[in-house]
């Protein structure tokens, strides 16, 4: 076995990726982002979501083929994200593998978006494989679908400790951004103006509570909170739905200010708490899109450093959707035989 080309198409992003089994290095990563194409809508389209995986899913696949030097041929598993996801963006992704797989006659693999995301926390810049990362460890996993705490204990075996019960804290900040009257995505955008404020906590937005032992999460309650507060300060107008005139650019730093630091402060609190019940635990990696966030990750890095364990966070490319970890994923099923057939669908 020695080429894995990864495939990723649940939402807003078309990517493909090759993974070198010899080299143990994802050799290629290429995407399409499809966020100019929702920004005027505050949040992804479905529909438009899925028209334009099917524009660009042949272009992906062959710019990463072409930077890993290889063509189809070379090919000898392909490994998709068939779950969970937008059915329409996700039905592109696996009926262009599986009709790939049949023509060219490769072994097909589906992978769980999630899972992908995982073992992302493996991934280096330059595509080689972090070694430092040794089970069990605890992942956080945060995107704008998700929010999720697990105890990871070997490639492909891993445990839900937590969850998000309602919002993921990617929409809290999409959401956020949206009643600030600023465009999707909200995370990198509410990330670079709270610094120009000095990440300072102006508005002490609440912290939900949960009883010691559960280590859930729910942002509901964060984003009506921050909606409220708006209304109270004469910033957002409930009945049309909109900021109002007394609104700037400093508040609108405020805001994202106090609403990272919240939110920075709620992962602070859920992976101390999980350290203290799984001691055994060597580290904590943080994946997903939030994952991109400095700040936050500076936090759970220097709270990780106070009780001597290991942090790690995967490069900004590979926190956000990408071919490179659903790739790597293959490649471990693909040695433990862990294949699909062609029944494999959408749904299950
Ligand atoms: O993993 P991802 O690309 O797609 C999903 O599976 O959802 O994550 C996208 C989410 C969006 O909610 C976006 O606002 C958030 O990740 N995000 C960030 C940052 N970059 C992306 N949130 C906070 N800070 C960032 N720098
Ligand atoms: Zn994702």
């Amino acid at each position: 076995m020695s080429f894995i080309l990864g495939i990723e198409t649940s939402c807003d992003e078309t990517a493909a990726a090759v993974f070198d089994t010899q080299k143990q290095k994802i050799i290629s990563s290429d995407l399409f982002s499809q966020i100019k194409s929702h920004e005027m809508f505050g949040g992804v389209v479905p529909e438009i979501a899925s028209r334009s995986q099917l524009e660009k899913i042949d272009v992906i696949v062959r710019q990463a083929l072409n930077n890993a030097h290889l063509n189809i041929n070379d090919i000898d598993v392909i490994a998709v994200t068939n779950k969970p996801g937008l059915a329409g963006s996700l039905i592109i992704g696996v009926c262009f593998a599986k009709s790939l797989a049949f023509a060219k006659n490769k072994k097909l693999i589906g992978i769980n978006h999630l899972e992908g995301h995982i073992f992302s926390s493996f991934l280096c810049e330059d595509g080689s494989i972090n070694r430092d990362l040794k089970f069990p460890f605890l992942c956080l996993s945060v995107s704008g679908g998700h929010t999720v705490l697990y105890l990871v204990k070997d490639f492909g075996e891993y445990e839900v400790l937590g969850q998000t019960v309602d919002d993921a804290a990617g929409e809290a900040f999409d959401k956020t951004a949206r009643l600030l009257g600023l465009c999707y995505p909200g995370g990198p955008l509410l990330e670079k103006i709270a610094l120009e404020v000095g990440n300072v906590d102006f508005f002490k937005y609440p912290r939900q509570k949960f009883a010691e032992d559960n280590l859930n999460f729910s942002f509901s309650g964060l984003k009506t909170a921050v909606l409220y507060d708006l209304i109270n300060r004469k910033l957002f107008d409930q009945h049309i739905g909109k900021v109002t005139s007394n609104m700037n650019h400093e508040l609108q730093c405020k805001v994202a200010s106090s609403l990272q630091i919240c939110i920075a402060e709620i992962f602070e609190d859920r992976i101390r708490r999980a350290l203290k019940k799984y001691p055994e635990v060597k580290g904590a990696a943080f994946v997903g899109g939030v994952a991109a966030n400095s700040f936050i990750k500076k936090r759970l890095s220097e709270l990780c450093a106070r009780r001597n364990k290991i942090f790690v966070a995967p490069p900004k490319k590979f926190c956000t959707d990408n071919g490179a970890m659903i790739a790597f994923v293959g490649s471990y099923k693909a040695s433990k035989g862990q294949f699909s057939d062609f029944n494999m669908d959408v749904f299950k």
